[in-house]
């Protein structure tokens, strides 16, 4: 079986004669919980959208499950849930109203089902416990820790093997950095989902990921497993000292 889960090939874009992404190729296998790191302006929340399909790229290709993403739209990003910073949410409708209606666009799945699923997603983010259910607070309420599991709650609607994040620990205190860690980390382990989480964060990132791919200017500096990058670091340095030769 082919374990590439996302395959980024040669691919650039051009936006306004500004060309940001340059000849970008790397890949994660299944079951990597991948970081995705590089200075503002990068490249990093325009190649995530070229993942889940919502900018093609000028030149090269994206695969997802091995499907070609700008060939094969609508079969490459059923198996893959992403939260972007695209606002998905009515804030005047309960949490678990939004996911209903998110529901709706899981064909496969009868009614029945796309409500089932719902409650089993609201479990496994915590907005709904044994004790407590806040799945019926509206949206506009939440804060901002529970707004980022309503974000998973929804990109795991449709089963996906991969996981898309961009900066999900954007705003977040230690505690719910912490639980939205030990999240995926689960989830991980439960549903061998693939991750690919973009964050400034580096101390938060190296607590989770397999893999890093480190991105400038719209070029990729570094790819590896995180086993190859900490090994290389001397005597005194941190992740951190690491990352910024690299990325120098
Ligand atoms: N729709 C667009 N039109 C024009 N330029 C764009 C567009 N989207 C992104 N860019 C440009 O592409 C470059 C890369 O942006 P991108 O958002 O991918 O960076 P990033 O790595 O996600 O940065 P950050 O860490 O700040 O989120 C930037 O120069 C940005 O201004
Ligand atoms: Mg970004």
């Amino acid at each position: 079986m082919n374990n590439k889960k996302i395959e980024i090939k040669n691919v650039s874009k051009t936006f306004k004669k500004r060309k940001v992404i340059k000849n970008v190729s790397f890949e994660i296998l299944s079951s990597d919980i991948c970081g995705f790191i590089g200075p503002n302006g990068a490249g990093k929340t325009t190649i995530m959208k070229m993942i889940t399909g919502l900018i093609n790229p000028d030149k090269g290709n994206v695969l997802v499950n091995g499907i070609d993403v700008s060939k094969n739209r609508e079969k490459a990003l059923f198996g893959i849930g992403a939260v972007l910073d695209v606002p998905v949410f009515f804030g005047y409708m309960s949490g678990r109203k939004n996911l209903q209606n998110l529901a709706r666009l899981n064909h496969g799945m009868s009614r029945k089902q796309q409500l089932e699923k719902v409650e089993e997603v609201l479990e496994i983010v915590g907005l709904k416990t044994k004790t407590d259910d806040r799945g019926n607070d509206k949206v506009k309420t939440y804060s901002l820790g529970m707004k980022q599991r309503l974000g998973i709650a929804q990109a795991l609607l449709n089963n996906p093997s991969i996981v898309v994040l961009d900066e999900p620990t954007n705003g977040l205190d230690p505690l719910g950095m912490k639980e939205l860690r030990e999240l995926i980390v689960q989830l991980k382990e439960k549903y061998g989902i693939t991750f690919l989480i973009s964050s400034h964060l580096l101390d938060e990132l190296q607590k989770v990921c397999t893999k890093y791919v480190l991105i400038k200017d719209g070029s990729i500096k570094w790819s590896g497993a995180s086993d190859t990058l900490l090994n290389s670091i001397e005597k005194n340095k941190t992740l951190e000292d690491v990352f910024m030769e690299l990325l120098q």
